[in-house]
């Protein structure tokens, strides 16, 4: 069945809409459609953002501290000020959510 084929990815896509939605509306321009730190902003940053598909990276990043880069900015975990900080944006449920995803994206276990 043709269906069966696209069952894996669909649930994926449906389990991680939520954070989906969010990336595409505030990440892209610097971390990339493609997940990968080349968003349009890039290329004129001082600092490059973080490639969210490098599993070696990501592997070695732990939950709480995207949690709290994407929370409390770059600043917060010692890191540019170029990465904003999203918490007056988003809900600790919505950065969660970001952060299972970037476990999706990079290929990685929570950690
Ligand atoms: C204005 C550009 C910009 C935007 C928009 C942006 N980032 Fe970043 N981000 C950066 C840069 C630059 C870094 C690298 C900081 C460094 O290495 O010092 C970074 C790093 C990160 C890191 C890695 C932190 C670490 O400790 O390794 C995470 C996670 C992250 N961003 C998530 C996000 C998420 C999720 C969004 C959207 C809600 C987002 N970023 C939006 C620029 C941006």
């Amino acid at each position: 069945m043709a269906l069966l084929a696209l069952a894996g990815p669909a649930r994926a896509e449906e389990a991680h809409a939520k954070a989906i939605k969010l990336y595409n509306a505030y990440c892209v321009q610097c971390h990339g459609v493609n997940r990968d730190g080349n968003g349009v902003n890039a290329r004129d940053m001082a600092v490059k953002p973080r490639d969210h598909t490098d599993t070696k990276g990501m592997g070695d990043t732990p939950d709480d501290l995207l949690f709290k880069a994407i929370k409390g900015g770059g600043l917060a975990v010692g890191k540019s000020v170029l990465m904003p900080k999203w918490e007056s944006v988003m809900s600790d449920e919505e950065v969660g959510a970001l952060v299972a995803y970037l476990r999706f994206v990079s290929k990685t276990t929570p950690k």
